[in-house]
């Protein structure tokens, strides 16, 4: 039986990655900290799918939790890999006390590191596995409402550039998941209204379930970065090709 580890399957991105890849007849291991919630979902797709699916509770700003979790997996052979978990700011850098801000790189650096580490170093060596890591277009776009979500989730696209310039010769494809707007929990977890998920111009949003759909779809094809939807990859060329200056600029004026 084939095994899959998704982090952050409670809702939104994460749970439609655990709805598709119990269908495709993998077992789950998922992971959250809103116990009714995820265990819902487990049932959900044990009874749809039949397959097992093991929810293990845990917060990735306290290591001892995400510790916790690798001792759970450690002698699993996990062959398709999804580091989902993030969140948002509440507050602004400076703003807010640094322990506060710095639980955004425990759980976006130090967690994800740690996982990969112990799942990619099993995939090495059983020469197989796929790994989604999910970043953001956000981190193409610093601004001042998101000093750490940009630059950690930047660190989450260098970093499986290097894996998958390093694994793909062995036939191990990584993706660096570039959303941009998706309808989830994320911004109603900010208290950002519903009203709010608004297209305007090339704002674009998408179902968790579309982003999820595209991605599993392009794993199959290339690695590296891939951007979910035509108007997402239009913003991404865009600022790309931007003048730094010139995107300084616009950034002073973008509001979240
Ligand atoms: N929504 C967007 O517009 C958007 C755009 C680009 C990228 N992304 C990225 O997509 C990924 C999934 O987000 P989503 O949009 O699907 O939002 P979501 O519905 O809020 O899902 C986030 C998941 O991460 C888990 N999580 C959050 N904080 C956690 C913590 N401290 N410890 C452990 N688990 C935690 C949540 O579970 P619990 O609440 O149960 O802990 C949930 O399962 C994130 O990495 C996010 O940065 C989202």
């Amino acid at each position: 039986m084939k095994n899959a580890l998704i982090t952050g399957a409670t809702s939104g991105i994460g749970a439609a990655f655990a709805r598709k890849l119990g269908k495709e007849g993998y077992n789950l291991y998922i992971t959250g900290r809103r116990e009714e919630i995820i265990e819902k979902l487990a049932q959900e797709i044990r009874e749809k799918h039949n397959v097992a699916v093991e929810v293990i509770i845990a917060d990735f700003t306290i290591p001892s939790e995400v510790d916790f979790l690798l001792e759970k997996i450690v002698s699993v052979d996990i062959e398709f890999l999804v580091n989902n978990v993030g969140f948002g700011h509440e507050k602004r850098f400076l703003d807010d006390t640094y322990e506060n801000q710095r639980k955004m790189i425990e759980a976006h650096i130090e967690s994800f590191s740690k996982i990969t580490h112990l799942v990619a170093r099993k995939m090495k060596n059983m020469k197989k596995g796929q790994i989604i890591n999910v970043s953001s277009l956000a981190a193409f776009t610093p601004a001042s409402f998101n000093h750490l979500y940009s630059s950690t989730k930047s660190f989450v696209i260098t970093f499986s550039e290097a894996l998958y310039i390093e694994l793909l010769p062995l036939g191990i494809n990584i993706q660096a998941l570039c959303p941009g707007f998706t309808k989830s929990d994320f911004h109603r977890s900010l208290d950002i209204k519903e009203k709010t998920f608004k297209n305007r111009g090339l704002v674009r949003w998408m179902s968790s379930e579309e982003v999820v759909r595209l991605s599993l779809k392009a794993i199959g094809k290339t690695g590296g970065i891939y951007i979910p939807g035509l108007s997402n990859k239009i913003l991404y060329t865009i600022i790309k090709l931007l003048p730094r200056k010139l995107y300084y600029i616009m950034a002073r004026h973008m509001e979240m």
